[in-house]
Formats: structure tokens, sequence, C-alpha cells
């Protein structure tokens, strides 16, 4: 089923737990960029004594809920870390189930991405992604280069410290002079080139790190973290993380609340 994603209006029924959130959101001081570090789906299908595959796919539907949800709330940018640079050391059968669901999450939405005006981006490499699932993704991303209301970043065989490194070795070839390399140069090499850096960092199932997602760009991210495991994580939980996202004081360092990111 195809829809036109439109804003809150019948999308958040009055008199709910979602409507109470909507009314504390500042929609002028929006996260530009929210990145989500979805995890957990492994715990929700053990504690359902289903494989683990099955929760991946339970999984997607949040997926599907959080691009609509973002999209009709106005943020920019949503980036998904889908799946790790080390997330290959995972048992072969899982590995496969996650990209033949990414596969038919693509086939499923790349007419909904362009429907509703949604740029898909990658990052990570490309080069060890299946040929298929590559060639599926290049389909989308050339369909949709022109759209304007929000990108959908998916961070596929991503690895912080690897995308570190190749953008390194980019910029060695391309410049030679070493004071020519300051903070923008060096972003320009990296996947993210062109995007914000994340304002709001979610991760799923009440673990505290980073696993090598966006190590240089979440410098001065706000992080927020849930006990909520990935296949339950709904709309309400976008909302609330937006809530308390918007309580907190960036300082950047400085001991003002800076502009922009501050409260009301
Ligand atoms: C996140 O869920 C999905 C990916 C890493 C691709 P997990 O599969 O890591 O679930 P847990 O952490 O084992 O519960
Ligand atoms: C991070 O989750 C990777 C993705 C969500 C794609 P993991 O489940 O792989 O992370 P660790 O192993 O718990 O750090
Ligand atoms: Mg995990």
């Amino acid at each position: 089923m195809f829809f036109m994603f439109d804003t809150l209006e019948g999308y958040i029924q009055p008199g709910t737990v979602e409507a109470d959130l909507v009314q504390q959101i500042d929609f002028s001081r929006l996260p530009v960029h929210l990145a989500i570090i979805m995890d957990g789906n492994g715990r929700w299908a053990r504690q359902r004594n289903l494989p683990r595959t099955e929760g991946h796919k339970a999984g997607s539907e949040s997926v599907k809920e959080v691009v609509e949800a973002s999209a009709r709330l106005g943020i920019k940018y949503l980036t998904l870390y889908a799946f790790s640079r080390e997330n290959w050391k995972r048992p072969r059968d899982e590995v496969n189930t996650l990209w033949g669901l990414l596969k038919k999450y693509l086939a499923e939405e790349s007419k909904v991405l362009l429907e509703n005006d949604l740029k898909l981006k990658v990052i990570g490499e490309r080069s060890g992604i299946p040929y298929l699932v590559r060639r599926e993704l290049a389909r989308v991303e050339r369909l949709t280069r022109n759209n304007k209301r929000m990108t959908v970043v998916l961070a596929l065989n991503y690895g912080g410290r690897q995308e570190i490194l190749r953008a390194i070795k980019m910029m060695l070839r391309r410049k030679s002079r070493i004071d020519e390399i300051d903070e923008n140069l060096f972003s320009r090499y990296l996947d993210t080139a062109g995007l914000p850096d994340p304002d709001l960092l979610i991760r799923t199932s009440g673990e505290m790190r980073l696993s090598n997602f966006l190590l240089w760009q979440c410098a001065y991210t706000e992080l927020w973290v849930t006990p909520v495991l990935w296949p339950d994580f709904r709309r309400k939980d976008l909302l609330q993380a937006i809530v308390d996202y918007q309580k907190r004081e960036r300082r950047f360092g400085g001991i003002e609340v800076a502009a922009n990111s501050n409260r009301s």
C-alpha cells in the first residue's frame, strides 16, 4: 500500500500520549540530523523463543514507522545504522537474512520514498555490500537523488574507524600540502560529506556504546539511550527522545547554551 506522508495531522490522534508529547515539542528547534543505532532485534526474538532472524523482520516495521514519523515531523536527515563492519562476524544465515531484508525493504519502499520526496543515501564501504543489494541501492539512490524533504542515510557495511582511514588515504592521494588539512577539508572526504553532524543519537536496547558508529561526526552529538528493543520502538519513543533532547543544554565546550539548540 502506498501513501503520501503529510504533516502530523491525522497521524497523531488527539488525547493520546503521542499528542501530549507533540504538544511539548518546539518545532523551531528540532534536531536537524537524527541518527539511530537500531539495536535489540536478537533479544526481542529470544524473549519470544523465536530465531534471531524474526527479530530482524520485526525490526523492519520499526524502520518504516520511524522514517514516516521523522518525515512528518520535519527532520531533515535521518541516519540508520543497519549493518556494521563487525556484523560479518555473525552466523552466515543471520547475515544473509539481514541483507535479504534490506533488499525487500528497498523493493517495497522505493515508491514510498519517491512519492514522499525522500532521498536515499548510503554510507559505509559499498564494495563489500552483496552485489544484488548494491545494485538495488544504486537504483533507489538514482531514483530519489533530486528529492528534498528528508534524506534517509543508511549506514551499511559501515565502521567509523574504517571510514576515517579511507578518508585519510583519499585525502593524502589528492592533497599534498599538510597545512591545508583542517576539520572542514577532512570532513569532505568522509562518507558523510555534505551532511551536518548528528544533533541527536538514539540507541535502543539499553547499550551505552557507539559500536564504531559515526566516531568523527558525533563529537558533540546528544546521546539518548532507551531500554526499548528496536522492534518495539514506535513513534511515541521517537517523540519522547525529541522532547528530552530539547531539554538539554548544548554548550559545545563554552559556558553558554548555543544559539538554536537551547531551551526556549
Ligand atoms: C540490531 O539488533 C540489528 C543489527 C545489528 C543488524 P541485534 O541483532 O544486534 O540484536 P541484539 O543486540 O543481539 O539483541
Ligand atoms: C551495532 O549493534 C550495529 C548496528 C545496529 C547495525 P551491534 O549489536 O552490532 O553492537 P554491539 O556488538 O552490541 O556493540
Ligand atoms: Mg546488538
